[in-house]
């Protein structure tokens, strides 16, 4: 199958503020100069807010990590869940052509697709509504045939009970996902023959019919336009990458974003306002690992001095493109770090976007050992 850009494609993307806030806490998973690890959640998201993955959103993300535009491109084309092409705004059905579905009657659901939708795959219904494609097997065969629409499963289908989902989806209404012919889970259609005495949970729906309906957002696109979009391991501290700086583009969203951010009242403590359970006083706090203090800029050097500049990566924390930025900022030296205040320290924070990194990991004791001549644990073992 030939997967290729389509051939009409928007001018930009741009992460929005909450999904770029979103994208940058996944790049916080990994470790220094490993963000490229980070590049099939960012283009899965770009694609849930655009509803399909375009070549601006693809060089986007490239940027955001640092990739060439042919690496990310390769992803994107490998992988089948990402739609090169526009996909239907209210909905886009990937039905399972595999073979017990195939025996099962998915055919008939395809006909109803080619008729209702449109007549070939990929391709957009009169009113936009609307797209489908045949899927390979998507593990759901005791339920053939079945169809994945948007975040969940539609089972045991029929062209009758399939035509009122799309019903439904058209008239606005999210129907409910999993068996269509009242099988609780993927029991035999004609109940248990073992295990027949247990009774279950008495619960009306299964584990995730229940949290599909519990969350209710089964063919919503995650557009980046709300909450939430939880980071908790940022909150706490436990992020330990650094966050390449956003495309050009995005510049601003970052800036609005961190503004907005300022700007909002803070709650009383012990007051939780996320789904986390962090208020953001904690949230500040941990993240930062010290309370706000106003920033004062460093000292800065244009130049290492003569004899040239100290290794910075000897400080446990600081890779290769760390130590870059540092330079560029104006720090060469172990004695430049070793004396800044608690003022200097949140302008630097601010800087490098890694919230408490420069206190967690100790750079300015293990700066004063190193520019004493000493060496650190960390300086000892490294390799550079
Ligand atoms: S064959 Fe359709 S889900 Fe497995």
């Amino acid at each position: 199958m030939l997967r290729r850009l389509y051939s009409e494609q928007p001018a930009s993307f741009e992460f929005t503020p909450a999904n770029l806030a979103w994208a940058e806490g996944q790049i916080a998973k990994y470790p220094e100069g490993r963000a490229q690890s980070a590049i099939i959640p960012l283009l899965w998201r770009a694609q849930e807010q655009e509803g399909w993955l375009t070549k601006p959103a693809i060089e986007y993300v490239a940027d955001m990590l640092g990739m060439a535009y042919i690496r990310a491109l390769e992803v994107a084309t490998f992988y089948f869940m990402f739609q090169l092409q526009p996909v239907g705004s209210v909905a886009h059905i990937q039905v399972c052509g595999t073979t017990t579905c195939m025996i099962c009657g998915s055919g008939d659901i395809i006909e109803v697709c080619k008729r209702r939708i449109a007549g070939k795959p990929h391709t957009l219904s009169a009113d936009g509504k609307f797209s489908w494609e045949e899927v390979e097997c998507l593990g759901a065969c005791a339920n053939a045939p079945m169809a994945q629409i948007g975040k969940d499963y539609y089972e045991d289908l029929t062209a009758e009970n399939f035509e009122k989902l799309l019903d439904q989806m058209e008239a606005g209404n999210v129907p409910l996902p999993g068996s269509q012919a009242g099988r609780y889970s993927s029991e035999p259609a004609g109940g248990p023959v073992v295990l027949a005495e247990y009774k279950g949970t008495g619960a009306q729906y299964n584990g995730s019919v229940q949290r599909a309906v519990d969350i209710g957002d089964t063919i919503k696109r995650i557009d980046g336009t709300e909450v939430p979009l939880l980071t908790p391991w940022i909150s706490k501290g436990a992020g330990h990458g650094s966050v390449p700086k956003a495309p050009a583009a995005a510049k601003s969203a970052v800036q609005q974003a961190a503004d907005a951010k300022k700007a909002e009242p803070k709650p009383a403590k012990d007051k939780p306002v996320s789904e986390n359970g962090v208020t953001k006083q904690e949230a500040d706090a941990t993240s930062t690992g010290t309370p706000a203090v106003e920033e004062k800029q460093p000292e800065l050097l244009s130049a290492a001095r003569e004899g040239g500049a100290d290794d910075l990566k000897k400080l446990k924390g600081v890779g290769p493109k760390l130590e870059q930025t540092l330079n560029e900022l104006g720090f060469y030296h172990y004695d430049q770090v070793a004396n800044w205040t608690p003022a200097e320290i949140a302008w630097v924070d601010s800087r490098l976007k890694f919230k408490g990194r420069i206190e967690r990991d100790g750079w300015i004791e293990q700066a004063k050992i190193l520019a004493a001549g000493g060496e650190t644990e960390f300086s000892k073992r490294a390799k550079y």
